[in-house]
């Protein structure tokens, strides 16, 4: 298998030139605001080793369990679910109850041994009502199982900010654990503090490996051209119109990242900006599957996307397509390994967007690791700020969202 070594993500551009709208300078000015802000704080709490060591005090608590179940919305429970899709090495199970869809929720808590689980509730503010109405269901369901009140502190771990958070208190109250996300760090920058680390260990997700990638990774990119640069490319495209941003990994164990992505990009940058509103829409994909779906659109629809097209560029094993078959697609295919049609697609679609002068980053990466997905994180998380923050929103807000959560409260009341 001819694997390729570099240990640095590689960054294609396939950009028309044209003169740039954001200066240097602007962008220069956005990054010096981020690293001085508290909101850095995404990027410092990576070398908080106590957040290492408290996870994995909880972890040896509860190790033996076989379920592992993330009790979590938005934050809470996409990076969750992107680091365990992309790197779990372990036969534990995972269950994300991310909803309050009723069946789902009653199928779900009927397909494992309840007992034999551990149940971790996140909520960075400790009062979300789905996720909260999700507890509620859980402790009824073991206490139908003969579970004692005085006992649920076995079955539950709590994660929440650590000053303010009815979530805090209750643990105190019920004499449950709890793990805390720093005050500074938003839900949806939140996965690799403990809100990510406790089900990345049940995994067995190396994550001291992971957080001091990430961090190298952050405070170089932080200062690097490549960041400048990247963040000019979105800029100038979203000013002439490209406002949908399509991210498109080339393996299925990154398709959560697709999804992770999606909140990052869409609840950070869409926003109201005095009597305008601004915002760059977010598509998750990922190849080669989506060739078969969503890439006509890319290729023959509006010109109004920039693709981040990543490529992993090694596979842990190897399958080959060697067959005897009087066929002529097989025929053709029985020299190569299917890693080998993967790269093809990749390379291929890439020359086909090429042809239709539709913009797009090829991202290189070595392999799905600790390493190449903590970058990716970062890459975007990064991306994210700066973009905001030059565009001169704030990309760590989210009120948008605030008033249907109010008026969801009023029907509620209503209807009683
Ligand atoms: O990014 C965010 O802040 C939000 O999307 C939250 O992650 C989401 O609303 C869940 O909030 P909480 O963790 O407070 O329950």
């Amino acid at each position: 298998l001819k694997r390729n070594t570099r240990d640095k993500m590689q960054f294609i551009y396939n950009i028309k030139n044209s003169e740039s709208q954001y200066t240097v300078e602007q962008i220069q000015e956005a990054i010096d605001a981020f690293k001085n802000s508290v909101r850095f704080d995404f990027i410092k709490t990576l070398d908080d080793k106590s957040l290492i060591s408290s996870t994995l005090e909880i972890y040896e608590q509860f190790k033996d369990r076989t379920n592992f179940v993330q009790v979590g919305i938005g934050g809470s429970s996409l990076g969750p679910e992107m680091l365990i899709k992309a790197i779990k090495r372990t036969d534990k199970n995972f269950y994300f109850l991310n909803n309050i869809d009723t069946d789902h929720t009653v199928e779900t808590l009927k397909s494992f041994d309840i007992k034999d689980s551990i149940f971790y509730v996140v909520s960075k503010s400790g009062g979300t009502a789905e996720t909260m109405a999700q507890m509620a269901i859980i402790t009824n369901t073991l206490l139908e199982k003969g579970v004692k009140e005085s006992e649920l502190s076995k079955y539950f771990v709590f994660c929440t900010d650590p000053v303010e958070s009815s979530l805090k208190d209750l643990a105190q109250e019920l004499g449950i654990k709890y793990l805390t996300v720093p005050s500074n760090v938003g839900g949806r920058f939140s996965v690799l503090t403990p809100v990510g680390l406790l089900p990345a260990l049940f995994a067995g997700i190396d994550i001291e490996l992971m957080n001091s990638s990430a961090s190298q990774f952050a405070n170089k990119f932080i200062d690097s051209d490549e960041l400048i640069k990247l963040t000019q490319t979105v800029l100038d495209l979203h000013h002439s119109g490209v406002n949908e941003t399509v991210l498109m990994p080339y393996s299925s164990k990154l398709r959560e990242l697709s999804f992770w992505f999606v909140q990052l990009w869409a609840e950070s940058l869409g926003k109201k900006k005095g009597s305008d509103r601004v915002g760059l829409t977010p598509i998750p994909s990922y190849g080669a599957t989506d060739q078969h779906s969503q890439m006509q659109l890319f290729m023959e629809g509006p010109r109004n996307k920039l693709l981040f097209m990543v490529h992993v560029e090694n596979c842990q094993h190897e399958l080959k397509l060697t067959n005897s078959f009087n066929h002529s697609k097989l025929k053709k295919l029985n020299n190569f390994s299917l890693k080998n049609l993967m790269d093809a697609e990749f390379f291929g679609t890439l020359k086909a967007l090429d042809e239709q002068e539709i913009p797009y980053i090829h991202l290189g990466i070595e392999s799905v690791s600790e390493k190449s997905l903590s970058e990716l994180i970062l890459l975007f998380e990064i991306l994210t700020a700066i973009t905001g923050l030059t565009l001169k929103i704030d990309p760590f807000d989210q009120p948008g969202v605030e008033a249907g959560k109010i008026y969801s409260f009023e029907w509620l009341d209503k209807s009683l």
